[in-house]
């Protein structure tokens, strides 16, 4: 494609470049009170047309009660809720998990943190505006994917690397830097739990997943979705699948995720003090596919309010010496053969940052023709 519209003379690259040396975000565009969007952040007509057909005949993703399972031995109840975890992990890859553990205290404060961040001046904010930090440490930044992507979305974040190195706590701005502790703390726990329980799904030792370094590379991400002006023109994120091990998320009441389930795009509706739960591709490749890494998206934002989210990635943090991972090897048998070959943490990194997140997942191009 030419850099240079030559029949409009639109320099798609010289705005992009524009708008991200303002550091100004998106945040930045709606409270200046724009009106319309600049052409860059327009999607082309397949994905918007995708958008307005989004009704869906059903409500709301699976959500499974944790209380029970929490410092229980009851070993009945847990083995249901091993089977909740597993159906709703193979035919969704999404579900909403209530009673974790979590105080409800610390969610809001983990919310209201991150929305403190974005709302501060941009001034103030733009001293922590980069790129460079996209594989450690602390970065603030509009679209990590801005020059790879085709399109812009309409939200900024604030992300920061919690390990496997530890995160220099002081990087962290100070406005949300306890919260932002805190929060990967009981993220963590959660996840942990969650993690035991897809074990057992899968018919492996619970303990498995954390034996395998899962819990310890994780990157924290504190979306903000501000209002927008022309939502029926621009996404609020691309549809994309993740790519690590699983994704723990936490949203604020204002609605716009969905999440692809058969044909029909289906609303995350916000539950109070749920925190939901997605696998990523990795995950979906090393249980040979039992587990689905399913697409999702976020609808631009119409309401004045902005969307607040926190996510954060589970991923692998230590490679096996020869640097490949592909489907466990517990998991295969003659009857259940692999069905993706295995890949190198190059091949990995490379598909996820060369290009936009809406790239084609690994997933399919690992998948062996068996
Ligand atoms: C993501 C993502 C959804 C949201 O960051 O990968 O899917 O609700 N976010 O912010
Ligand atoms: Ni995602």
């Amino acid at each position: 494609m030419a850099a240079m519209d030559a029949t409009s003379g639109y320099d798609r690259m010289k705005e992009l470049k524009e708008f991200d040396e303002s550091k100004m975000g998106v945040k930045g565009l709606s409270d200046s009170g724009i009106t319309s969007i600049p052409r860059f952040f327009v999607h082309p007509p397949e994905t918007l047309s995708d958008f307005k057909n989004s009704s869906s005949t059903c409500t709301n993703i699976p959500i499974i009660d944790l209380s029970g399972i929490i410092n229980s031995k009851d070993n009945d109840h847990r083995l249901k809720i091993v089977e909740q975890v597993k159906e709703a992990a193979k035919t969704w890859g999404f579900f909403q998990v209530i009673n974790h553990g979590v105080p409800i205290s610390v969610i809001d404060e983990t919310i209201h943190a991150i929305k403190a961040f974005h709302d501060q001046p941009h001034e103030v904010k733009a001293k922590y505006y980069k790129r460079e930090n996209e594989l450690g440490g602390v970065m603030y930044t509009s679209n990590n994917d801005l020059y790879r992507a085709k399109s812009a979305a309409w939200h900024d974040s604030l992300q920061a690397w919690m390990g496997p190195e530890p995160l220099k706590v002081a990087d962290l701005p100070e406005i949300c830097r306890n919260e932002v502790v805190a929060w990967d703390k009981s993220a963590t726990e959660v996840a942990e739990t969650v993690m035991e329980l897809l074990c057992e799904g899968l018919g492996l030792e619970a303990g498995k997943f954390k034996e395998l370094t899962f819990l310890d590379a994780r990157v924290l991400v504190g979306h903000c979705y501000p209002y927008c002006p022309q939502p029926d023109l621009t996404v609020g994120i691309t549809s994309h699948t993740d790519p690590g091990v699983i994704t723990v998320l936490l949203q604020n009441h204002v609605p716009g995720l969905q999440v692809k389930h058969g044909d029909e795009w289906v609303n995350v509706k916000p539950v109070p003090g749920g925190l939901i739960i997605n696998a990523g591709d990795f995950l979906q490749i090393i249980s040979n596919g039992e587990y689905k890494s399913i697409q999702h998206r976020v609808l631009a934002n119409s309401s004045k309010e902005a969307r607040i989210s926190i996510v954060i990635f589970f991923n692998l943090a230590k490679w096996k010496g020869d640097g490949y991972h592909g489907p466990l090897p517990e998991l295969l048998s003659s009857e259940k053969p692999a069905i993706y070959r295995n890949f190198s943490r190059q091949e990995f990194v490379e598909n996820f940052y060369s290009k936009g997140i809406d790239t084609k997942s690994l997933i399919e191009k690992i998948k062996l023709q068996n």
